[in-house]
């Protein structure tokens, strides 16, 4: 039941044979199949269909071939389901094999690490806190184990110990993923509710940062405290955006996003017929995620971005009919289109007044014509705006001003709103609005 995901190759001269090779092979689908049904018991047992979620617990259990990270949820699930004994079966045994894993690869980073994330989803933190650090001391220029222990440490509280620990290990890496760690570190530091720690680190490292990207320092200064200065700094914004797209999909999906899946079901509620009649724009499209959700029911499927690299991504994917380079906070710079559907998920986010954004949506909009779009929700915070910028850069919105902002934009009421989680970050889930609302013809507007 615990192959580790991304173990230690096996030893020369054994799987070498076709025989082998099919059998591998015929435990990786298996392995797949296992972690869809494991994907569709845990949205069962969300909407209370316990029986279902049982069933493809057997499922699963029957056949047995699930990856360690796969058995951390079977062994939650099965919690939730109150199937006590074999919980407890599956989590003894997952951590055996791990820190066995542990025991005789000291020196194998990716079984360290894979091993290490896992025994974390297990509570076993401070094992995983260990191999954490060992991964790191192996491999100086990864990011990888550097990101997950600046969120344990500060979870625990202990920001004195994550800076004495990361502050020589940020220093050995280079360039982009040096930047890319101070950034994760401030937003965590901030995130946890020690941006003084931030700030003081921000003055230990400027030193270290050439004129060109100090920008970047300041704009991570400045999101630490929701001061009301909404400059936006784009280019840093874009340039985080092109280098994370290679990692981008893994990244999300190892934070449980889940904001195509709600337009899937935004587009479910509001009874689209899948018919290929609408012209739609998947605004700010990033990767493409959400193309797969709205494909049935586009005629043409336009997707625009401000970031290069991740148009590439979405080109890649091949099932945009046109992508084009578009910030959305310049009407100057849309397409020269009329779209009956603009889908927005997960890019709101960057913007603080929603207005002129919603303005520029209504202006290439049909009559009638539908928007989709998800916020983070800002439960009860910045209500005095409407919004509140996070240690993290990103905004979240009061639903209220949403609604708000979209009648100002030329929007209807919300015709259909969920409220869901749309991810985790730093492990706690980030509560998310999905609003769909249709453009009112100027003369019925008051
Ligand atoms: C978190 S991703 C979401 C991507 C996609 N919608 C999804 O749900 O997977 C946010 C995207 O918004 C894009 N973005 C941010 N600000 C933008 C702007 N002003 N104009 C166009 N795209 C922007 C980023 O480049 C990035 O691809």
């Amino acid at each position: 039941m615990t192959t580790p995901d991304n173990g230690p190759p096996p030893a020369a001269g054994v799987g070498s044979s076709a025989d082998m090779q099919a059998d591998i092979e015929a435990d990786r689908e298996a392995q797949q199949l296992n972690t869809e049904r494991i994907g569709q018991a845990f949205s069962a047992l969300e909407e209370g269909r316990r029986d279902a979620a049982r069933e493809l617990m057997e499922q699963v259990l029957d056949d047995g071939r699930v990856s360690a990270g796969g058995a951390a949820y079977v062994w939650a699930i099965l919690q939730e389901l109150g199937d006590a004994e074999r919980a407890k079966m599956i989590r003894d045994g997952t951590v055996g094999t791990l820190r066995k894993v542990i025991a005789d690869h000291p020196d194998n980073p990716i079984a360290l690490l894979d091993a290490a994330l896992v025994l974390v989803e297990f509570g076993e933190e401070e094992d995983g806190i260990a191999a954490l650090e060992r991964t790191a001391q192996l491999k100086r220029d990864d990011l990888r184990p550097v990101l997950p222990l600046i969120s344990l440490l500060l979870q625990r509280k202990d920001p004195e110990r994550l800076l004495q620990i990361w502050e020589p290990t940020l220093a050995a890496l280079a360039g982009d993923d040096f930047r890319a760690g101070v950034a994760a570190l401030m937003r965590g530091l901030g995130h946890f509710g020690y941006p003084d720690h931030a700030r003081q680190l921000a003055e230990r490292q400027r030193p270290r940062w050439s004129a060109a990207h100090v920008a970047m320092l300041d704009g991570l200064v400045a999101n630490l405290d929701d001061s009301g200065d909404d400059t936006q700094d784009l280019g840093s914004l874009i340039d985080e955006f092109d280098r994370f797209s290679a990692y981008y999909d893994e990244n999300l999906e190892a934070i449980g996003n889940r904001g195509p899946q709600l337009i899937g079901r935004m587009i479910e509620q509001l009874g689209w017929a899948p018919d290929a009649s609408r012209e739609i724009l998947d605004a700010g499209c990033g990767t493409g995620l959400c193309a797969p959700y709205l494909r049935p029911f586009a005629k043409l499927l336009h997707g625009c971005d401000l970031s290069v690299g991740m148009l590439e991504k979405s080109k890649a994917r091949n099932i945009f009919d046109l992508l084009t380079r578009t910030d959305l906070g310049n009407p100057a710079t849309y397409p020269q289109a009329s779209f009956t559907a603009v889908i927005c998920a997960d890019v709101l986010v960057y913007f603080g007044d929603l207005e002129p954004v919603l303005r520029n949506f209504a202006a290439i909009m049909r009559p009638g014509g539908w928007l989709i779009l998800t916020v983070e929700d800002a439960a009860g915070q910045g209500q005095a705006r409407g919004w509140e910028r996070r240690p993290s850069g990103r905004y979240r919105h009061d639903p209220h001003y949403v609604v708000q902002a979209l009648a100002s934009a030329g929007f209807s009421e919300p015709e259909c709103e969920i409220r869901d989680t749309l991810r985790y970050e730093f492990r706690t889930p980030v509560a998310g609005y999905c609003v769909a609302a249709h453009v009112v013809p100027a003369s019925s507007q008051h």
